[in-house]
């Protein structure tokens, strides 16, 4: 029981990897608040069915649930998700940003709905939430805040400028949070999952490459997530902060962080020809290949 009495918001709990996390923290005795705005794959009209359907299931299990229908992209949804907490609970200890949709495209091809429907979704959901809960962890001088991010942004994926751009916002969002909070006892973390979803149904299988890739993540499951999510959220990382972990099956990884990797100086400055001449013998050395996540991780993490 590694949450007993901590009080958890999981967004996009109806589903796929926050179902996992929401049913893995009741299990181990937090009361948890269900949201999923119930959305379908092409973001059309909410349905109450899989909040509700996540919250009965802990119930039945003997453990607390509210479920909250809201959609995390407005400023007033994560102000009613987090009251949704508070109503029904008292507190908020932990908040798992997880609520996430993709609308793939070439970047030649992107519309502005296309667009503005992710990074709401994902980098202003995330927001939202988080200021919202933010005032009352500084206040109790405790909490974590757990978002997902992507190998999509920090890697890179064809067709996904969306997504990459807002899941590397949101490891923006965290780094912040997590001095923004530092003083209060409050965490924040990013977890880059792997995992076969919903969501992951929609990525475009065309190309050979992206079948490759998807056939690959078929084998991944969301409850491999959970207990990082469960792990992060308990006091025995209450001084892991500022972090991103990856989980890919039975695999965790812990990602470095953007850090100047080489040096060059020029005591007279740079001119665009003194920098061509001495580019190739130095900084060309240490470019990194661009390379998809598929590329980079097309290896089996469960044997
Ligand atoms: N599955 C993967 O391999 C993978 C990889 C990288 C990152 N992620 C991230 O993990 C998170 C969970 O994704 P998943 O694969 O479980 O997807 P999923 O589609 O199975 O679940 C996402 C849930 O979020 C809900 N949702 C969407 N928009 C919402 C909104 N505005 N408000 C409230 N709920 C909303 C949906 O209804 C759905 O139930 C996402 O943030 C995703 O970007 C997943």
């Amino acid at each position: 029981m590694m949450l007993k009495d901590k009080v958890a918001v999981v967004t996009g709990a109806g589903r796929g990897i926050g179902r996992e996390i929401a049913l893995l923290m009741a299990r181990h005795g937090a009361r948890v608040v269900v949201n999923d705005y119930g959305g379908s794959e092409a973001g059309a009209g909410g349905t109450r069915g899989p909040a509700d359907e996540v919250a009965d299931e802990i119930k039945r299990a003997g453990g607390q649930a509210a479920a909250n229908y809201d959609s995390v992209a407005s400023m007033a949804g994560g102000q009613a998700i987090v009251r949704t907490a508070v109503d029904a609970f008292g507190r908020v200890d932990i908040v798992v940003n997880n609520a996430g949709i993709l609308r793939d495209r070439m970047i030649f091809n992107m519309s502005e709905d296309e667009w503005d429907a992710v990074i709401d979704t994902h980098l202003k959901g995330c927001f939202a939430v988080t200021r919202a809960a933010a005032p009352l962890m500084r206040e109790q001088k405790s909490g974590r805040f757990i978002n997902m991010t992507s190998t999509s942004g920090l890697i890179g994926n064809v067709g996904q400028a969306n997504y990459a751009a807002a899941k590397l916002g949101i490891l923006g969002l965290t780094k912040v949070t997590a001095l923004d909070m530092a003083r209060y006892n409050v965490t924040a973390n990013c977890i880059s999952p792997f995992a076969w979803t919903r969501m992951i149904g929609t990525i475009p299988t065309e190309t050979e490459a992206q079948k490759a890739r998807v056939e690959k993540i078929k084998k991944l499951s969301p409850a491999h997530i959970a207990p990082v999510a469960v792990f992060l959220a308990s006091d025995a990382a209450k001084d892991v902060t500022g972090q991103i972990f990856g989980v890919r099956g039975k695999e965790i990884m812990l990602f470095s962080h953007e850090r100047p990797i080489m040096r060059v100086h020029n005591s007279e400055g740079w001119t665009p020809e003194s920098l061509s001449d001495m580019f190739p013998g130095t900084l060309l050395h240490h470019l990194v290949p661009l390379v998809t996540s598929g590329q980079y991780f097309n290896y089996d993490p469960l044997v």
